[in-house]
Order: C-alpha cells, then sequence, then structure tokens
C-alpha cells in the first residue's frame, strides 16, 4: 500500500474493529416504498421523503418541463448570470409558507446551516464574538457552521427550555450579539423542541431564534407549514418532506440581503438547477392539498410507536414520522437492522458520531407511500428480535 495512505488505513481498520464503519450500499428504488438492493426487494423505512412526493407526477412533470425550457443548469452563481426568473416566484411562495417577509433559496440544507451560520456569526460585521446557545443534538451541519465562524457553543441538554433560560440568565449582562440555535424535529429522535418556550425566551434575552425545520416542513403543522413561528430565521430543505432537493432561508429582508453580500455558500456556489427548481415549485403548490397524507404517515408512525414501546423498545422522544428504535451499542443497533432486513425491511443503523456513545438506534422513517400491512409486517419482525434478546440476555 502506498505509505502515504497508511494512515487512513489504520483509521479505517479502527472503524472496522468499533462497528463503526459506513459504506456506501447501492440500491434500486422506482417506488417511494420499495427498495431493491443486491436483487432482494425491502419496503424502504429509510428515506426522508415523508409524503412520498419524488415519485410525484406534478413533480416530475414540472421539472421535466422546466428542463426543456430553461435547461439543465443555471450557468452560474446566483450572483452571476444564475439568478434565473425562476427564483423569485418560488421564493415568495417559501416566504408565504413561512410568514416571513422574505427568503433565499440555496444549494443544500448542509450547505445552508454551514454558509448561512457562519455568514451571522461574523464577529467582524456583529463587533464581538456572538454567544450562541445550542440544542446539544443539533445536526452536524449546524456544527459546521458554528465552527467555520470560530464559535464555542454554550450547549443546554436536550429540548431543556429551562436549562436554556438559566444558561440565558447567567450571560444576562454579558453584551454581546446572542443566538438561539435548534432543529424544529430532531433528525435521529424525532422528537420536538419547544419553540414557542424558547422563541419567548429569545424576545425576553434579545437573542436571535434560529430554526432549522427541515423535519418538520411539508409534514407537520398546518398545512404542511412545519414548526417554526417564532423564529426569527428559518432554514429548511426541500430534499425531504417536499421530495426533491435545495435549501431556503425564511427572513427579514435586512437578512437577506446581508447573505447575499456575505454568505460564501450562495456567492461562491452555482445556483440551482431548473428541473430541480421545477421539483420544488410543484412541491410548493401541492402542499396545502395534502392534509389525508399527512394524517396517515401520523397514525401509522404512532401505531408503530405504542406497539413497539409494548414490546419492550425503547422509542426515545419520539412523536413524529421519525421513530428510532434505540439499541445501544453499535453491534446491537447493526444487528437488530439486520434481522428487520431478513424480514423485508429496510432501515438504517445509526450510530456515534451521529448520535451520542451508547445510543445508537435503528432509525424508522414512515412516510405516505406505505401501508398498515407494512407496519404490521415490521412489528413481527421486532416481535421475533425483542424474543431472540429475552432469550440471549437469560442465557
Ligand atoms: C436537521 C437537518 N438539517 C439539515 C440537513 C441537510 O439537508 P440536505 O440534505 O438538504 O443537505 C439535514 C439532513 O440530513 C438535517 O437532518
Amino acid at each position: 500500500m502506498d505509505g502515504r495512505e497508511s494512515r487512513y488505513q489504520a483509521f479505517l481498520e479502527k472503524l472496522s474493529r468499533d462497528h463503526l464503519r459506513r459504506d456506501l450500499t447501492e440500491v434500486a428504488a422506482r417506488h417511494a416504498r420499495i427498495l431493491k438492493v443486491g436483487g432482494r426487494r425491502y419496503v424502504n423505512l429509510a428515506s426522508n421523503d415523508y409524503l412520498g412526493l419524488r415519485f410525484h407526477k406534478a413533480l416530475i412533470e414540472r421539472a421535466c418541463a422546466w428542463a426543456r425550457e430553461f435547461g439543465t443548469g443555471s450557468g452560474a452563481s446566483r450572483l452571476v448570470t444564475g439568478n434565473l426568473e425562476l427564483f423569485a416566484g418560488i421564493e415568495r411562495k417559501v416566504a408565504a409558507l413561512k410568514n416571513k417577509p422574505a427568503a433565499l433559496l440555496m444549494a443544500s440544507g448542509f450547505q445552508a446551516n454551514a454558509g448561512v451560520l457562519k455568514a451571522l456569526f461574523d464577529k467582524t460585521v456583529l463587533g464581538a464574538d456572538p454567544l450562541v446557545f445550542s440544542d446539544r443534538l443539533n445536526h452536524a451541519s449546524m456544527h459546521f457552521g458554528c465552527q467555520a465562524a470560530g464559535v464555542s457553543q454554550v450547549r443546554y441538554r436536550h429540548l431543556d427550555a429551562a436549562r436554556l433560560a438559566e444558561l440565558l440568565e447567567r450571560h444576562a449582562a454579558d453584551p454581546r450579539p446572542k443566538f438561539i440555535l435548534t432543529e424544529s424535529v430532531f433528525s435521529m429522535d424525532g422528537d420536538i423542541a419547544p419553540i414557542p418556550e424558547i422563541a419567548t425566551l429569545a424576545r425576553e434575552h434579545g437573542a436571535m431564534l434560529v430554526v432549522d425545520d427541515a423535519h418538520a416542513t411539508g409534514i407537520l403543522g398546518e398545512g404542511g407549514r412545519g414548526l417554526s413561528d417564532g423564529a426569527d430565521l428559518v432554514i429548511g430543505t426541500f430534499s425531504k418532506a417536499l421530495g426533491s432537493f435545495g435549501a431556503y432561508v425564511a427572513c427579514s429582508e435586512t437578512v437577506r440581503d446581508y447573505l447575499v453580500n456575505r454568505c460564501g455558500a450562495l456567492i461562491y456556489s452555482t445556483a440551482l438547477p431548473p428541473p430541480v427548481l421545477g421539483a420544488i415549485d410543484a412541491a410548493l403548490d401541492l402542499l396545502p392539498t395534502l392534509n389525508a397524507e399527512r394524517k396517515r404517515v401520523a397514525g401509522l408512525s404512532a401505531h408503530f410507536r405504542s406497539k413497539a414501546q409494548g414490546l419492550g423498545y425503547d422509542t426515545a422522544g419520539s412523536s413524529t414520522q421519525i421513530v428510532p428504535v434505540v439499541a445501544g451499542t453499535a453491534d446491537a443497533a447493526l444487528q437488530l437492522s439486520a434481522s428487520w432486513r431478513e424480514a423485508g425491511f429496510w432501515a438504517t443503523a445509526i450510530r456515534p458520531p451521529t448520535v451520542p456513545q451508547g445510543t445508537s438506534r435503528v432509525r424508522c422513517v414512515f412516510t405516505a407511500a406505505h401501508t398498515p400491512e407494512d407496519v404490521d409486517g415490521l412489528l413481527e419482525a421486532l416481535a421475533v428480535s425483542a424474543s431472540t434478546l429475552a432469550k440471549a440476555a437469560s442465557t
């Protein structure tokens, strides 16, 4: 082996020993419900396409129509010539959905968090290092943005508004600009942050509240509006319930103008391409009509959660379409997901560093494409793995 790569190889070998190595598994998907791996069919419980929109006719047709009319690429960054006539209409729809004066589309949710937070926390603009209060379990892309800005975060216990209040109180006399960062629905736990309480604290302490609404937009809240009411700035993605790709920031006109001038992730990256913009536009038009789908997903998830808990499984604080089944060690989570795969269900084992040590889990996601029979079949597989675990524990 090339000596220059031996350290990387050693790193990979240690990951394998610790059951933490990740690999890219090739999947074939022609439908929101089913995927094929190695020629075998599985019910897909691992996709964030909560409404099954990525195969929806309306999205596909508008994506194709806009590709035909406007081409397959935008040709440049939005500040050069990539700001196609298509953006303004979509941004108006996003601003209305989020009840904000303005919106700005960006390339991806990761890129939005990484780039927008770096720009917001720029101490040369703020005149001081900002004080950033963050939920402990915030998404990696939010940490990335904080790190890029050189911010050391004040982390509070997951979902704990009382603890956040204490920390804000402790820093009440600190004149530095304050921010609070949280997800609305947490991606690996499926639980919901107390946004109204946090928004009240933000107002009382003069802090700017930034909410990542990635896992609520489209699927939760009235008409799929998400759960970000009360936030000063909302970041979200079109890659989950909206069935395609790309991201948005919903905010004031001032913050939008500031980001256009200061957010490197927008300035130095090519604008989203017309087919993707077409899919986004069609999904936004469909959202208000999908109440029945949202209700069905909530029903399937609640049924699964209560039965899984009845079998003795820990589903963390989930109250949404994301239902983790916590296994503990990385190895135990891998074994659990492997046993469900044998039964024809594909759900991914989530391990550190994505989740804290000792909380490895299999993340089950329910979508509008699933049927009650899918949930019952999965519960049967769970019952088998529960009795295997119980037997292993008693020997
Ligand atoms: C909370 C949260 N924010 C941002 C992202 C990134 O979004 P995208 O997939 O559009 O890059 C994700 C998805 O993984 C997420 O879970």
